[in-house]
């Protein structure tokens, strides 16, 4: 046992983070019952349609899982009425103000953990009572913090000013990986990339064999004017970097951002026209495999990880 598994009631400490267009009930409950935390994400969905995806969660496993909310989703109270009657023991909060419903949250019994990229915003979330925090690095998929500061830098850091539980994020995606963090100070880790790009995720096929093959240095940080955002090379991103380099203004690139890009290129599979957001660790993550297997993978790697001399 440890913070995080005791906190949440989980055999491991290792947390599928909420992801648009890959993370629904099948991805989640495949984690969950594999002995992590899987995390709905409620980015993508509709009020509805999350609800339907807790009820077939619920039926999937009898194991804790959680639902991630983005807090600038604009059903935000709709999402957290639906995750509050459903009895949905954690949520995850990202991109917002974690004061805004936490204690709400918390009043039904709802464990609460909020998402940051640095420890100044680790403080906040102290302040707004929060249980855990989830500090995510540069190397992550997805949004990203504006500071750019990586997952070894930001660890320790965040550690050194909070002694809540604290779970790692942002390339990592082996047993080595969350040693490595644990090494930093973390006492979970949660990893977006690497189920991504499993059986379960709900991510295009087409998404999923590209990134798969993704080599170092293929992923970027662009549209820091905007909401900064991890894109794997395409035609879309080229689009994004040329007008970046001419010093296009935020208007300008959220006429070319327009809507629905994640969607088309996670969940419809448009390689040329759609967003490919995915993190560095894609280079590492060697091929598709389902849940189960990557979750035998990172427990064997650790143990074995755990074993070595690292003495001088
Ligand atoms: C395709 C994709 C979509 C994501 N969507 C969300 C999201 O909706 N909400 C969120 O808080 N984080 C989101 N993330 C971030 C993950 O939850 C996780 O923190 C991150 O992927 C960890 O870094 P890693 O990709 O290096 O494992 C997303 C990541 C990816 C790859």
């Amino acid at each position: 046992m440890n913070k995080i598994t005791s906190l949440f009631g989980i055999q491991y400490p290792i947390i599928q983070g909420g992801m648009v267009w890959c993370s629904g009930w099948r991805l989640a409950s495949a984690v969950s019952n594999a002995g992590g935390l899987g995390l709905i994400g409620a980015g993508s969905m509709y009020p509805d349609v999350l609800r339907d995806h807790i009820r077939k969660c619920k039926e999937a496993t009898s194991k804790p899982f959680g639902v991630n909310v983005p807090l600038m989703y604009p059903q935000v109270e709709e999402i957290m009425n639906i995750i509050a009657e459903e009895k949905v023991p954690v949520v995850f909060t990202s991109a917002g103000n974690p004061k805004t419903w936490t204690a709400w949250l918390q009043e039904k019994g709802i464990k609460v953990v909020h998402v940051v990229s640095s420890s100044k915003f680790a403080l906040k979330s102290q302040d707004a009572g929060v249980d855990a925090i989830v500090a995510e690095g540069f190397e992550a998929g997805g949004h990203n913090g504006r500071e750019e500061t990586t997952t070894l830098c930001l660890i320790p850091q965040v550690s050194a000013v909070t002694d809540l539980p604290l779970i790692a994020a942002g390339g990592i995606a082996t047993g080595e990986a969350i040693l490595a963090v644990a090494a930093l100070g973390a006492d979970g880790v949660q990893m977006g990339t690497r189920f991504a790009l499993t059986k379960e995720s709900s991510a295009h096929e087409d998404f999923k064999n590209m990134c798969i093959n993704l080599k170092e240095g293929d992923t970027k940080l662009h549209l820091k004017q905007l909401a900064p955002t991890r894109l794997a090379k395409n035609k879309f991103r080229d689009e994004v970097e040329a007008l970046e380099l001419k010093g296009a203004t935020p208007d300008e690139l959220r006429e070319l951002l327009g809507r629905g890009r994640a969607k088309k290129g996670i969940f419809e599979g448009d390689l040329a026209e759609g967003e490919i957001e995915i993190g560095q660790i894609a280079a590492l993550c060697g091929e598709l495999k389902t849940v189960a297997e990557v979750m035998d993978e990172l427990v064997k790697s650790y143990k074995l990880a755990c074993q070595k001399d690292y003495s001088w």
